[in-house]
């Protein structure tokens, strides 16, 4: 046994430092909420995307995305309900743990869905817990200042990170006059800081900032020590936000006007089953690489046996 010192593992001197990916993480790190901090502090853009199944999460992975929302727009992008009303906790917290199989980096956050936390604060921290359990989700996110600040409080003190979101809240978007951009009027404006303010009060470690003009933004961003996440609220904003539906072009629907779209997947989607209905039709699919074969003398003994049985009657009589 050779006396020499052994040399602590790691790599040999020289060596290039471990690559990190655009995310910053090490290979196989996950991006954690002190991530989004130092990201903040250093003014590096946090990347966010909704996913609501196995390959969405996939592909959110695989293209370097921070933080991954599994959004109450579920509702609407894959479960085709009129608004996010509908969707129900059970629903959510079943799409989640899809997600949640399909990615391993970005941080994963359980969108709670209307009517899962609004009661109590009993009752948001048992659904919060739900999404962390059941889906192995990282955090949550709910929506609105007021009394959603005191249930994100107790989500907080539960020891569940929390998400907070001001501006357009679609669960409430009735309320709100429906789908349209807020605070624009400097009243109204005020009341959006103001929650923005209570949501990082009660312990939230982000918040979301939906479709308010880009002023309003820049004149609340100074206040806001928590990571602002924006869509539709101006590049002044910590990071955006977009439905993965929107950006890929795969819903078909009207698009709010801060969508950007990256990709027309649904008319792919639609030329390519119908072009497989069109090869079924004509006979062009199967080919003949598509299928399995048998040895000629085990097919030759196959056609033996059936018409064996076949006379026997004890097969198709
Ligand atoms: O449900 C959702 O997709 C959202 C994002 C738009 C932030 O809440």
């Amino acid at each position: 046994m050779s006396s020499a010192p052994r040399t602590p593992p790691g790599p040999p001197e020289g060596a290039a430092p471990p690559t990190r990916d655009s995310r910053g993480t090490k290979p196989g790190g996950r991006v954690t909420l002190s991530v989004l901090t130092e990201r903040k502090a250093l003014g590096e853009p946090i990347v966010m995307v909704t996913a609501y199944d196995f390959p969405s999460g996939q592909v959110a992975e695989a293209a370097g995305v921070d933080v991954v929302l599994v959004g109450d727009s579920a509702a609407m992008t894959v479960l085709g309900y009129p608004s996010t009303v509908p969707v129900t906790l059970d629903e959510m917290v079943m799409l989640a743990g899809a997600v949640r199989r399909g990615l391993t980096t970005p941080l994963l956050i359980g969108d709670l869905p209307f009517g899962s936390y609004e009661g109590s604060n009993e009752r948001a921290v048992a659904s919060a817990q739900r999404f962390v359990k059941e889906a192995g989700c990282d955090a949550v996110k709910l929506e609105r200042g007021g009394q959603s600040a005191e249930r994100a409080a107790a989500i907080a003190a539960a020891g569940i990170p929390v998400m907070g979101h001001v501006g357009l809240t679609p669960q409430t978007a009735t309320a709100l006059g429906g789908y349209r951009s807020q605070g624009r009027t400097a009243e109204r404006a005020l009341e959006v800081a103001r929650d923005a303010e209570a949501l990082q009060e009660a312990g939230c470690f982000a918040v979301v900032f939906e479709a308010i003009p880009s002023d309003v933004t820049d004149v609340i961003m100074p206040g806001m020590e928590i990571p602002v996440i924006g869509i539709g609220a101006g590049p002044a904003t910590d990071g955006q936000v977009l439905v993965f539906h929107d950006l890929l072009g795969i819903y078909d629907g009207h698009a709010a006007r801060f969508v950007k779209r990256y990709a027309a997947i649904r008319e792919e989607m639609v030329a390519g089953v119908a072009e497989y209905a069109r090869d079924v039709r004509e006979r062009r699919y199967p080919e003949p690489g598509h299928g399995y074969t048998m040895a000629p003398d085990e097919a030759e003994r196959l056609r033996e046996l059936v018409d064996r049985e076949r006379q026997a009657a004890t097969l198709w009589p």
